[in-house]
């Protein structure tokens, strides 16, 4: 369903080097699996037929029903892990998709928010709420104010089954409700209803990106590093990190996978991002960032690997018609734009292979539901060893309530903290005479 390619990772990782790690994957395999390591509590993503069992599809896609045949549009209000992977998701398949799905609560702009709501103006709308916590301020300011566009009935709120600000807000008001669990965090949660309910809405077979998960997991139960490619995966940016590699980044050639790589940044930099430890996630989008980035992967500084992913089908078929030679593509008469870009991607991983960057590529046969849930949960499996060999626990994520502590602060939240007087001070220690006016 996937292979992956390491021909380019040598001499710095090789087979042999990985198997030399074997006793460490197994143990970092068997914690994730066993349930034993730091955060496993929030092993609920694991088993991806349990996490959404056949009652919950049900009622996902007869929401999903009710609410195509009511409005015109989704808006999916959430952020981080409440809203990466539906986008990434239904803008990857975005050939199945036959219900546009517009998303909010992912900024504070104002400009992004008047603009959404001035596309929406006149449609009938549904509005997805979705935050585990139900506290979070994004979503929770976006929400307010889309809510009052849409009839109540046309309303979902996907939060705790029990707990949480909206939770309460959507009993009082009567909204519809999807539950979160306990055990899964945000972004380990796009096969949940947190990422099923607009990637419904949208048309996309939920039951077919789930049976791609299902069968990733099932490849990836085996503990030999030889025959399963999470531990293959995991090892390569490990052993690359402790030879000082600092950067990984995730490359495509493929427009459409724009958001599975924000997806794969927000799940590699939220869980191993602690301690002062672990490879920084960056991406690339080629060819395009080939004329921008390109010459820093050839020559910049040498702290880069990097990641292909590569869908394999040759669809849709679009030659190069034949024209007058001036522009001197003659020679590529009749050749398919897939057979053109992926030479592309063959000549960039050599130049940049031979420039010092060692890479691994991904394959994918096919750019489909069952392929990409095979490939989302691949990348939250891998995720999950990869913390456990850095040391770290993979499924939380206490960094990112600094920045909100002090915005409670700063914006006089009741109960917050830090008052907004010392957050004042702060921000204005440096004093006026810092600022540079031109
Ligand atoms: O992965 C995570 O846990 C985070 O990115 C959260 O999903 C994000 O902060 C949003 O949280 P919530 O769903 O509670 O609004």
């Amino acid at each position: 369903m996937l292979s992956l390619d390491a021909a380019f990772l040598a001499p710095n990782v090789t087979p042999e080097l990985v198997a030399q790690q074997t006793e460490r994957l197994a143990l970092a395999h068997a914690t994730l699996t066993n349930g034993t390591g730091a955060g496993s509590d929030f092993l609920g993503w694991l088993d991806p037929a349990a996490m959404a069992d056949d009652a919950l599809l049900d009622e996902i896609e007869s929401i999903a029903t009710e609410l195509r045949a009511r409005t015109d549009v989704l808006v999916s209000v959430g952020i981080g892990g409440s809203y990466l992977g539906a986008r990434a998701v239904i803008e990857a398949l975005s050939d199945s998709v036959d219900r546009p799905v517009l998303f909010a609560g992912q900024n504070l702009s104002a400009r992004y928010h008047t603009e959404l709501l001035k596309s929406i103006a006149g449609k009938k709308v549904a509005v997805n709420a979705i935050s585990k916590s139900g506290t979070t301020t994004e979503p929770a300011v976006a929400f307010r104010i889309l809510r009052a566009l849409a009839e109540p009935g046309c309303i979902v709120a996907t939060t705790d089954k029990n707990k949480g600000a909206l939770r309460k807000v959507a009993g009082g008001a009567g909204w519809r409700t999807l539950p979160i669990e306990d055990s899964i965090g945000g972004r380990y949660s796009v096969l949940s209803p947190v990422g099923l309910l607009p990637i419904a809405y949208a048309g996309i077979d939920i039951r077919e990106l789930q049976r791609g998960a299902i069968a990733c997991a099932r490849a990836c139960a085996e503990p030999d590093p030889k025959k399963n490619p999470v531990l293959f995966y995991a090892a390569a940016r490990n052993l690359l990190y402790q030879q000082g590699f600092l950067i990984e980044a995730l490359a495509s050639f493929e427009p459409r996978l724009h958001y599975v790589l924000e997806w794969w940044k927000q799940l590699f930099g939220e869980s191993e991002g602690k301690n002062h430890t672990a490879l920084y996630p960056s991406s690339v989008e080629f060819t395009t960032d080939l004329h921008s980035m390109g010459q820093y992967f050839q020559e910049g500084r040498r702290a880069l690997i990097e990641t292909f992913l590569i869908i394999e089908d040759g669809e849709p078929s679009l030659t190069l018609p034949t024209g007058d030679n001036a522009d001197e593509l003659g020679y590529l008469v009749g050749q398919e734009l897939t057979t053109i870009n992926h030479a592309a991607y063959q000549a960039t991983a050599l130049a940049h292979r031979e420039g010092g960057v060692p890479s691994l590529t991904i394959r994918l046969p096919k750019l489909d539901a069952y392929h990409l849930g095979f490939l989302l949960y691949f990348f939250e499996r891998a995720c999950g060893v990869s913390g456990y060999l850095l040391g770290v626990n993979p499924f939380d994520q206490p960094g990112v309530e600094a920045y909100k502590l002090n915005m409670f602060g700063l914006l006089g939240k009741p109960g917050a903290k830090i008052s907004q007087e010392e957050l004042l001070a702060k921000v204005g220690a440096a004093g006026d005479e810092a600022i540079v006016r031109f």
